[in-house]
This record gives C-alpha cells, sequence and structure tokens, in this order.
C-alpha cells in the first residue's frame, strides 16, 4: 500500500452526476500491482476521512475511476479540474480471484459496474469469455455500456424499461450450471441480495462498498459479521464470497 501524488488527466460527466475521472502518477512509477475489485481511497483538500473508489481501469500509469457525485466529497471531486494534484493511497482490498471459468458472468448495477470494467479486461486477457449484465433504473443513467460492448457480450437492464431489457439484473441472467459457472458482481445491497438469491448453487463473488473510515483495516468500522467471524470489508474484502455470506 503506498499513498502517491497523482494529478488528473481528465474529469468528464459521463451519465448525469457521474464523472470519469482520469489519474496519473506524478512523476512516480508504480511498483504495486493493481488487481481487479481493488480500491483506492483520496485524500480530498478539506476533508479528514478519505473517499474510497474503485478501480474502474488501470492501464499504462493511468487511473481510471468512475464515480457519482452523492455528497459534500465526491461533489468537491467532480470539480476538479485537469492538472489538480490529489494523493492515492492504492491498492486497498483483495480484490476478486480470478477462476478459470471460460464464461463467467459480470452482473453490476449502478456505480458499481466500474470494477466490473477491469475484471471484464483481465478475463479477457486471461482467455475468457465473459457476459456483462448492466443494471440501471432508467436509459438516462446508462454508462460504460458501450464500453463493455466493445470488449464483450453485454447486456443491459433497466427497471423501467426504457432501455434493454426491462427489469432487475436477475431477470438476464443467463442459465447457469452450478457446477462450472462463476458470476462476479457489484452493487447496491438490495441487488447483491437478489444476486444471492438467484443464483444458489454457482461460485458468486460480490463486492461490497461499505461505509468506511481508515480504508486499510486499523479502525474496525467497516466490520461486518460472516460465516467464519467478522471480516473488515476494507481490508478483508471488499469481496466475499457466496459461503462466507450471512443473509
Ligand atoms: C470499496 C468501495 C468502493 C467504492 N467504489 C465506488 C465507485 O467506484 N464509484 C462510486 O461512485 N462510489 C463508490 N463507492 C462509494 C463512495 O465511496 C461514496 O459514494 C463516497 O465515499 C461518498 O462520499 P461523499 O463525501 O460524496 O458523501 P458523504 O455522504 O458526504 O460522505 C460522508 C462519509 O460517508 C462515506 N460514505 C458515504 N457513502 C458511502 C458509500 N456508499 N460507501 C462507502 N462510504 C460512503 C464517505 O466516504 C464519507 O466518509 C465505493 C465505496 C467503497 C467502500
Ligand atoms: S475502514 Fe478502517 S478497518 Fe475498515
Amino acid at each position: 500500500m503506498v499513498d502517491v501524488p497523482m494529478l488528473v488527466g481528465a474529469n468528464a460527466e459521463i451519465a448525469p452526476g457521474v464523472y470519469r475521472m482520469q489519474l496519473y502518477t506524478d512523476g512516480v512509477a508504480l511498483t504495486e500491482e493493481l488487481r481487479p475489485g481493488q480500491f483506492v481511497n483520496l485524500k480530498i483538500d478539506g476533508f479528514y476521512l478519505r473517499r474510497p473508489i474503485s478501480i474502474c481501469d488501470w492501464s499504462h500509469g493511468v487511473l481510471t475511476l468512475v464515480y457519482k457525485a452523492v455528497g459534500e466529497g465526491t461533489r468537491h471531486l467532480s470539480a476538479m479540474e485537469e492538472g489538480a494534484a490529489l494523493r492515492v493511497l492504492l491498492p486497498l482490498g483483495n480484490g476478486y480471484t480470478l477462476l478459470p471459468d471460460k464464461q463467467p458472468v459480470l452482473v453490476g448495477g449502478g456505480v458499481g459496474i466500474p470494477p466490473l470494467y477491469y475484471l471484464c479486461k483481465e478475463l479477457i486477457r486471461a482467455g475468457q469469455k465473459p457476459t456483462a449484465i448492466l443494471g440501471f433504473n432508467t436509459a438516462s443513467e446508462v454508462f460504460l455500456q458501450s464500453a463493455f460492448a466493445a470488449l464483450c457480450d453485454t447486456i443491459l437492464t433497466t427497471v423501467d424499461g426504457s432501455a434493454g431489457v426491462k427489469g432487475f439484473v436477475t431477470d438476464a441472467l443467463p442459465k447457469l450450471n452450478p457446477d462450472t459457472s462463476t458470476v462476479y458482481t457489484c452493487g447496491p445491497e438490495a441487488m447483491l441480495r437478489a444476486v444471492f438469491r438467484s443464483v444458489e448453487f454457482s461460485s458468486v463473488q460480490f463486492s461490497f462498498e461499505e461505509r468506511m473510515g481508515c480504508g486499510f483495516g486499523a479502525c474496525m468500522c467497516c466490520s461486518c459479521k460472516t460465516v467464519t467471524g467478522y471480516k473488515r470489508i476494507c481490508k478483508d474484502g471488499p469481496v466475499l464470497r457466496r459461503e462466507e455470506i450471512l443473509w
């Protein structure tokens, strides 16, 4: 884990209230390996607590984050202009474990979708052929769909049916082989719970966006009960396997 000074390269709104920020290292060569499902913790000027955001992409020294401006910290982030500096603690969390399934399914909802993009690229690099199911409430909220579609089979769902399949991500799940299928998912807890119920026998990895303090295992404020005892979502997660979750 390192605390790296980075510079904002671009910070553009890609859907109402959702921004894609590209950050590059300010003369520091990063030797850390960044894995899909890991996150970074951003030090935003004027805020004591850092803000955790998933790694959406990491390529040629450029870190891409996609975030929704929901409160003061992320609104401040959305106003940062090209060339602005901020410190980034990375990499944090365990990330997804890439399993040798030839046709894994990635299931994301809203701002849970960004970490699945880097995962999708890494699965393809490993010779796999993922399918992505991306869920939104309505057509105007859709983002990253074309980025996924450029990589893999992509199914879009909207709750109101204004784009793609009408309904929830679970309405678009393909028939899974319980012995070989792998599902990787990230999204709001209600969606994760629905996926948990829908894919009872397959191998499923869930990424949680729990409220955090330190982000690296020191304060215990993200601790939650699992089958094998209490785990810190920041350090022992954010990715948990289906068998570990107490729902
Ligand atoms: C591992 C992880 C990965 C995440 N990845 C993304 C991502 O890729 N894109 C994205 O849009 N959002 C992501 N989030 C959620 C994001 O961290 C919050 O939306 C953000 O911290 C809100 O900060 P704020 O100052 O705007 O909101 P405020 O409500 O003002 O924040 C107050 C405090 O609560 C915390 N907080 C508020 N909402 C959340 C939340 N949903 N999750 C965790 N902490 C929260 C803040 O960090 C801050 O410490 C992630 C959260 C976690 C834990
Ligand atoms: S946020 Fe401090 S231990 Fe997880």
